[in-house]
């Protein structure tokens, strides 16, 4: 098969290198791909939003199949176009991403549909937002409708912290569109947990859980980010919950969507909170979670291109994957000053010495300059490890973040804490 993985991150690093192990792939492209990626796949410098460019490259390479990694293309289209030329796209349709791309849509298919979730409410109007914030009290949740690249969601502590939220969102247009509108919702209190389901338009194959770490500093506080570090298996994903889940979250939704006429197919992630009262859905994303992912694909053991297939196709009924028992954790390495403003360019030296230590590195932001790699992004490294418990798997990835010399960076050095504390 003719293989195009659409993206240039840790996510489409760790695909890109599932998929290029796979019997089944003659030929892997990715675009816009980077440094790391170019060590499996052919990059070709496509912009993943530029739907018309993908589209005609897909065509003139006469592509199988097209993963499709982040949202912004998904909401844009890119399976509806591709499907239309009579292509196979991993992924959904613009209507059915709208799962992600309106907080909104996915609050009112939950009420509709009886999916355990916050309590919300939705506005455009100011005043009236203020003054539901006013009436439901702190700590509340103020969210921008749409995407807004992960920043578009303030837990408020104080009522006064939330009118701000309200403010900066219409008054101060900071999440531009993304914040014409706002979901304002209940505040749950408990352990985040991501979980990850196949779903091919009616039926849905639950993955492997895993956990990241979306704060900043240790001890998981500070600024939130895209994800610090991440592991997999997550010790607080029991069977009995993962059946819970798939039967009061993950097939309502489906089940919903297909009613609704914007079947779903793809990868969903739900993001959920294991509140005192149950699991309860926090959002859903239409894409693999980064760098959830990384540790996702190192788990894997059986090939994950008949499961992309399946999704597809609308085979998944039935359809099995095996994993390692083994743990897999993956740490960020970030430029200094992420998630704030920092320099681009910066060198990245040793890299080579990294498989002494039996890790493997994802890029997630680099690029090649002659035998150079250069820092191109936030997040721009994802070292992951796996070992038969999540302590040695934590020691084995901070033995390779130790090898690599790049000075503009840094880490958390506690990802798993949580986990390795239970
Ligand atoms: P989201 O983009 O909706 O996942 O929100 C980003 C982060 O905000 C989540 O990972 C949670 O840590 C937090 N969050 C979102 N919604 C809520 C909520 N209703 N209650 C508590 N925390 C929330
Ligand atoms: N790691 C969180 C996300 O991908 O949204």
């Amino acid at each position: 098969m003719r293989i195009l993985v659409v993206g240039g991150g840790g996510r489409e690093h760790a695909l890109c290198w599932a998929i290029a192990g796979s019997p089944l792939c003659d030929k892997l492209y990715c675009a816009p791909g980077n440094a790391g990626i170019a060590q499996d796949a052919e990059c070709v410098a496509i912009g993943a939003d530029d739907v018309d460019g993908l589209v005609a490259f897909a065509k003139d390479k006469d592509i199988d199949l097209v993963v499709v990694g982040p949202e912004g293309p998904l909401v844009l289209g890119l399976v509806d176009r591709l499907e239309a030329e009579n292509m196979r796209a991993f992924g959904p349709r613009a209507n059915a991403a709208m799962l992600e791309g309106s907080k909104g849509f996915m609050k009112d298919l939950c009420a509709r549909h009886g999916i355990a979730s916050a309590a919300y409410g939705r506005f455009t109007d100011a005043e009236a937002a203020k003054a539901y914030i006013r009436e439901q009290g702190a700590p509340i949740v103020v969210k921008a409708d749409g995407l807004a690249a992960g920043k578009g969601v303030t837990v408020a502590q104080t009522v006064d912290e939330a009118l701000s939220a309200v403010d900066q969102a219409m008054t101060d247009n900071a999440f531009g569109d993304a914040g014409a509108e706002l979901v304002i919702e209940e505040f749950l209190d408990g352990e985040e947990l991501s979980f990850f389901a196949l779903v091919d338009g009616t039926h849905a194959l639950p993955l492997a859980g895993a956990q990241d770490h979306k704060a900043v500093g240790e001890g998981d506080t500070g600024p939130n980010t895209g994800g610090m570090g991440a592991y997999s298996p997550a010790p607080s994903l029991t069977e009995e919950l993962e059946a819970e889940v798939m039967e009061n979250i993950i097939m309502p939704t489906v089940r919903g969507m297909a009613a609704d006429g914007c079947p779903y197919t793809g990868v969903l992630y739900a993001g959920l909170m294991l509140t005192k009262d149950g699991p309860k859905l926090l959002e859903y994303n239409v894409r693999f979670g980064d760098p959830e992912c990384q540790v996702l694909m190192m788990r894997l053991r059986s090939d994950i291109v008949p499961a992309l297939v399946a999704s597809c196709d609308g085979m998944l009924e039935s359809f099995d994957l095996r994993w390692m028992d083994d743990t897999a954790l993956t740490v960020v390495l970030a430029a200094n000053g992420y998630p704030g403003s920092y320099e681009k360019g910066t060198e990245i030296k040793g890299l080579d010495t990294v498989a002494e230590t039996g890790a493997m590195v994802f890029h997630a932001g680099t690029k090649a300059e002659g035998d150079k790699i250069l820092a191109t992004g936030g997040r721009v490294l994802n070292v992951t490890a796996y070992a038969p418990t999540i302590a040695e798997a934590q020691q084995n990835a901070y033995k390779a973040v130790d090898a690599i010399d790049w000075p503009d960076g840094f880490c958390r050095r506690d990802i798993g804490w949580r986990a390795i504390n239970r």
